[in-house]
């Protein structure tokens, strides 16, 4: 960013008391005003899925009341939408209901990956993957800010549990922070610029994230080029003037009188250079600039807020997120004639749960139940009958409710169970401990099932819970997670076929917790969370160790169905130039007689590698609409970054010549075609040094010549010592160079490791310079 030179006179006229109070808040949800030069307040309000604006009683806990707002699904439903342009348009009615408010920042998207299906916050979080997190946030800022209100994305980084988020050490490898923990960011940052970025408050390797230079201005600003302001998470920050010094911009809620002390003596005193103060307090300046621009009285909204049209954008996100699981002999959609009866069982059907506890709650402007609508939407003569089944927030049974159920599904054509997790097992500030639902629920379902067998349940959880014990009493599941304040019309129309589901899974559905990646890596122990599963999130790890699921990652039925033809994948450029380009092509047909929605999900795999990867991964997705018989076609670029992995030798993308898996399909266990294409790429040289080992010198196809002629060759010409034995090859060939040269017969001394080394060095540092022609040169003495 660079600083107007409205903003660079102002830098002029501040005091450095002002200036550092500039960095603070001047309460729980305002940036500090300077009266004397017109430098105005402006309001940021949680977030993320609406808004939270609190006129009065201010908490960070969702504890105390916030004006009205629509409530949109939570993030667990609207990345099971994998719908970018519904995303877009939820973000753009969020960004005009602040707008009405005179609200300048939301406090999200929170792009967070959900690592383990424990994280209490997993509601608030798209994704186990980075690309459908990455997209869905990049949709979401742009359209918040298309209306002028800035987003803050969260929370910046590896914060992907609630114990002791406060002080927890994430201990993440490079690698895995780059290909996942990272990726999100990255992709919104360098593809939406939201206005800011809020920190997280956990550790990341042993450095609180709210002064993590690495993160905070190398990566961030340094690799990604981000122009915005550096927000704390609320209370994130324990060292202010490291902070300023590590490019974290405005402290909330602000520590008045202790933080601005501390940055003018640092200032006074030498500290804190006060060039990086000025940095901070110039990107609080355009922050105000740019949400006074989009606040001016002369730029009001261009329409009136219709809080109508955002409760049935709602709904339709709600319908669009859910998650048809299973649908045994089509038994849904319900098609009810005169004289069934529906029964509708479950309290939640009438006290919906639809959003989770903490910051993010939202007070919101109405609130449809399932039953209601579900009474409202069925034909004449068709019965809708209720019981509650099980009181919400308790696990034992009640007989007499359970009875009373029962009876009411015996007499039904269909029960219809609405299931879920009470509001007290999910909430920010704790992980839950285990996956599954209130035992009286489910001890419910399957006496419901033994008084009918048409049961099809409906789910509100915002995150996964495990069906194994208990699905096969149900022949449908429909998952509709936490889908705000519209839930109950969007089950109703789910239900009764007036919407076809569309929804694909953004997270595994585990058979069991103990299957999960990160199961003996979570929570961790005495102030630090080892991410031992490293880049084998989610699916990647379940498809490595070959572990049947429950639901796969991208599942999700619909009333439909769909074929695939004509996977065409080309190459065009190089990866030398800078211009490798991968076009993937097919066509998409739907062969049933309804309209529907399919996710088109494209996977690549590096079946040969020098590293671990996972078998496949998600590279790109696309939500396609189509009419009965109607076909199109779905077209996907890739560039090489979608085929390389980070090195944590070379601290860098890498991409490996050779044979790469394309595969699209419906969900990452439902591919319907795979092709393979051929990649060429320079060799990418590793560091070689003494210790190096003989293996690594062999696979540098630079230095290898040099290795193979410094061992020599025997009369009849083949490589002589170790080099002409394979057997022995195996077992030493893990030994360092350096190593080998101190044993006797090896045919190599410490003189010729040395040489050998610095050759490799010079060869490094002219990776243009091509290899002697002849091996001899470089290994003769
Ligand atoms: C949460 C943030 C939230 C902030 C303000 C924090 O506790 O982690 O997500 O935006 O409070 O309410």
């Amino acid at each position: 960013m660079t600083a107007t030179a409205k903003q660079l006179e102002l830098l002029g006229e501040l005091t450095l008391e002002e200036k550092a109070s500039l960095c603070l808040g001047s309460d729980f949800w305002h940036t500090a005003p300077v009266d004397r030069l017109g430098i105005p307040a402006i309001m940021v309000s949680d977030g993320p899925h609406g808004l939270r604006k609190q006129p009065v009683e201010a908490d960070h806990l969702g504890l105390s009341g916030s004006v009205p707002a629509t409530c949109f699904p939570t993030a667990s439903a609207l990345g099971s939408s994998w719908n970018v342009d519904l995303v877009r348009r939820v973000g753009e009615a969020l960004g005009r209901e602040c707008r009405a408010e005179r609200v300048s920042v939301l406090l999200g998207p929170g792009i967070n990956i959900k690592r383990s299906p424990l994280c209490g916050r997993n509601f608030e979080y798209f994704s186990e993957d980075p690309v459908v997190s990455g997209e869905l946030g990049v949709a979401m800022v742009q359209g918040m800010q298309s209306q002028g209100v800035g987003a803050s994305l969260k929370h910046y980084a590896a914060n992907n549990q609630e114990t002791d988020r406060l002080r927890v050490s994430a201990d993440v490898d490079d690698r895995s922070l780059r290909e996942i923990y990272l990726a999100g960011f990255e992709r919104v940052v360098t593809r939406a610029q939201p206005w800011t970025v809020m920190c997280s408050y956990n550790k990341v390797n042993g450095t609180y994230a709210s002064q993590h230079p690495w993160l905070l201005t190398e990566v961030l600003r340094g690799e990604w080029g981000f122009t915005g302001l550096v927000v704390s998470d609320w209370g994130a920050v324990h060292d202010r003037v490291a902070a300023v010094a590590t490019g974290l911009d405005l402290e909330m809620p602000p520590n008045l009188g202790v933080s601005d002390a501390q940055i003018v003596a640092a200032v006074r005193s030498g500290e804190l250079d006060e060039s990086l103060l000025d940095a901070a307090v110039v990107r609080v300046l355009e922050l105000v600039d740019r949400a006074g621009r989009a606040d001016s009285p002369d730029r009001p909204l261009d329409r009136p807020l219709d809080l109508d049209a955002h409760h049935g954008l709602a709904r339709q996100v709600a319908g669009e997120g859910a998650v048809l699981l299973k649908n045994d002999d089509a038994i849904l959609p319900l098609r009810p004639a005169a004289g069934d009866t529906i029964a509708v069982i479950g309290e939640f059907a009438r006290t919906p749960r639809y959003q989770g506890a903490g910051s993010s709650q939202v007070n919101p402007t109405r609130l449809d139940a399932a039953l209601d609508e579900l009474r409202a939407a069925v034909p004449d003569g068709v019965e809708v009958s209720f019981a509650a089944g099980f009181g919400i927030g308790t696990t034992d049974d009640d007989e007499a409710l359970a009875a009373e159920a029962v009876d009411v599904a015996g007499r039904a054509t269909t029960v219809v169970a609405f299931l879920g997790l009470p509001a007290s097992d999910e909430s920010e500030g704790f992980d839950r401990t285990h996956l599954d639902l209130p035992a009286n629920q489910t001890e419910l379902l399957a006496a419901l099932a033994s008084a009918n067998r048409n049961v099809v349940v409906v789910l509100a959880n915002g995150s996964a819970v495990a069906l194994a014990g208990w699905e096969q009493h149900a022949q449908a599941v429909l998952e509709c997670w936490l889908s705000g304040q519209a839930a109950g019309g969007a089950a109703a129309d789910l239900l009764l076929g007036l919407v076809n589901p569309s929804g694909r899974l953004a997270e595994t559905l585990p058979r069991r917790l103990q299957d999960n990646p990160s199961y003996l890596n979570f929570p961790g122990e005495a102030g630090h969370v080892r991410y031992g599963e490293g880049i084998f999130v989610g699916y990647r790890g379940y498809d490595a160790a070959d572990q049947q699921v429950s639901y796969p990652f991208g599942h999700g039925l619909s009333y439909t169905s769909f074929d695939y033809a004509g996977l065409a994948a080309t190459v065009t450029g190089s990866h030398e130039l800078g211009d490798l380009a991968i076009s993937v092509t097919c066509r998409v047909t739907n062969t049933g007689d309804v309209p529907g929605k399919e996710v088109v999900q494209l996977y690549v795999g590096d079946p040969v590698a020098s590293v671990a990867r996972p078998v496949r991964e998600l590279k790109a997705f696309a939500k396609v609409d189509l009419a009965p018989g109607a076909t199109t076609m779905v077209s996907f670029g890739l560039d090489a970054r979608d085929l390389s992995f980070w090195s944590t030798v070379t601290h860098g993308w890498v991409l490996e010549a050779g044979e790469f898996c394309v595969s699209v399909g419906a969900s990452s266990r439902d591919l319907r075609l795979a092709t393979s294409v051929e990649v060429d790429a320079p060799h990418v040289p590793v560091p070689l040094d003494g210790m190096s080992t003989l293996r690594e010198w062999l696979a540098d196809p630079v230095a290898a010549p040099a290795v193979r002629a410094a061992f020599g060759t025997d009369e009849s010409g083949k490589p002589a010592g170790i080099l002409g034995d394979d057997e022995l090859l195996r077992v030493i060939g893990d030994f360092p160079l350096s190593t080998l040269a101190g044993f006797p017969g090896m045919g190599l001394d410490h003189s010729r490791v040395l040489r050998l080394v610095e050759q490799a060095q010079v060869a490094a540092d002219n990776p243009t310079v091509a290899p002697p022609a002849d091996p001899a040169v470089l290994g003769s003495d």
